[in-house]
């Protein structure tokens, strides 16, 4: 039977919020997510508030030491399943190894976040193109890296929810940081794409373009850099990690992520108003 489109709409409608009401509580109840660079920092925010909407979680980092064990702990002490891999999403077959893991675990990823990236500050007169080409890999090559092994499981499911961390550098650039801006960039423009190519698969691709945040990725600043920041932004408050996770949360949960795909959301502080 052909219904006309908005009645069809209506029922497929009604169809999803009787289905949002029968679930579990937990906005991500059940939903498998792998959320790379998860060992600190704002990967490991959104694995903690993953965790408490109840997904299962496969946990990605490459870095040595106790973070990701210790952002795991966070998780299954929250009732999450949780696994880890030891990986550098820079890498194919690391990526390829990674996702398998996490098939083979749940038999699917429901929810991919590309968050691992690395920065580095260095004037374009000066940069080594090593440090071009390696940020470049870790910061975008990794998002299509990602994207490419997690496409075929969501194609099969119907379902997929991908979700890019950028920044609000893509937007407005900064000195010493064309790489990194470029890398970001990069991956607000390959979101946008790979939203159009994969929409009718039921897969959504969108960005999150945080502002200044309290983490370790930018080393050691001056405390007198840290306060110019903080000044020029509208809110006068640098973030902490976990003010940008629940717009994570958001764009992997239904029905509020339902409707966004090919956006970029900046959780920051209002100094960038595209
Ligand atoms: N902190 C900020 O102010 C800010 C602002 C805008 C955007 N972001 C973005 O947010 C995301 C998280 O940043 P953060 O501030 O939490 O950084 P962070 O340095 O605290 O954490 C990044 C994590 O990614 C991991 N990682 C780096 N390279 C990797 C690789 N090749 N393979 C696997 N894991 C790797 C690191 O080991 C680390 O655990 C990044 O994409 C970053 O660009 C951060």
């Amino acid at each position: 039977m052909n219904l006309p489109a908005e009645i069809a709409n209506t029922t497929k409608e009604h169809r999803l919020l009787t289905d949002i009401a029968s679930r579990p509580p937990g906005l991500l109840a059940g939903r498998s997510a792998v959320v790379t660079g998860a060992a600190r920092g704002i990967g490991a925010a959104i694995a903690v508030a993953f965790a408490a909407e109840g997904a299962r979680l496969c946990l990605v980092d490459r870095a040595e030491g106790d973070g990701l064990r210790e952002t795991a702990d966070r998780c299954s002490g929250l009732g999450s399943e949780v696994t880890t891999v030891r990986a550098d999403v820079s890498l194919e077959q690391d990526v390829a190894a990674a996702v398998e893991h996490a098939l083979e675990r749940f038999g699917s990823v429901a929810v991919l976040v590309n968050n691992a990236a690395i920065l580095t500050n260095c004037r374009v007169a000066q940069m080594p193109a090593a440090m071009f080409d390696e940020t470049i890999a870790v910061d975008l090559r990794s998002v299509f890296l990602c994207c490419r092994a997690v496409l075929p499981s969501m194609t099969a499911a119907g379902y997929g929810r991908i979700i890019n961390i950028a920044s609000q550098l893509a937007l407005k650039g900064g000195p010493g940081l064309a790489h990194y801006s470029a890398a970001k960039a990069g991956v607000i423009g390959f979101t946008r794409a790979l939203a159009r190519e994969v929409a009718d698969d039921g897969i959504t691709v969108n960005c999150i373009a945080p502002g200044p945040i309290d983490t370790p990725l930018a080393g050691d600043l001056a405390p007198e850099q840290v306060e110019a920041t903080r000044l020029s932004l509208p809110l006068r408050r640098i973030g902490v990690p976990e003010e940008v996770a629940p717009t994570a949360v958001l764009l992997a949960s239904e029905p509020g992520g339902n409707l966004y795909t090919g956006q970029t959301l900046g959780p920051n502080s209002g100094d960038v108003m595209p």
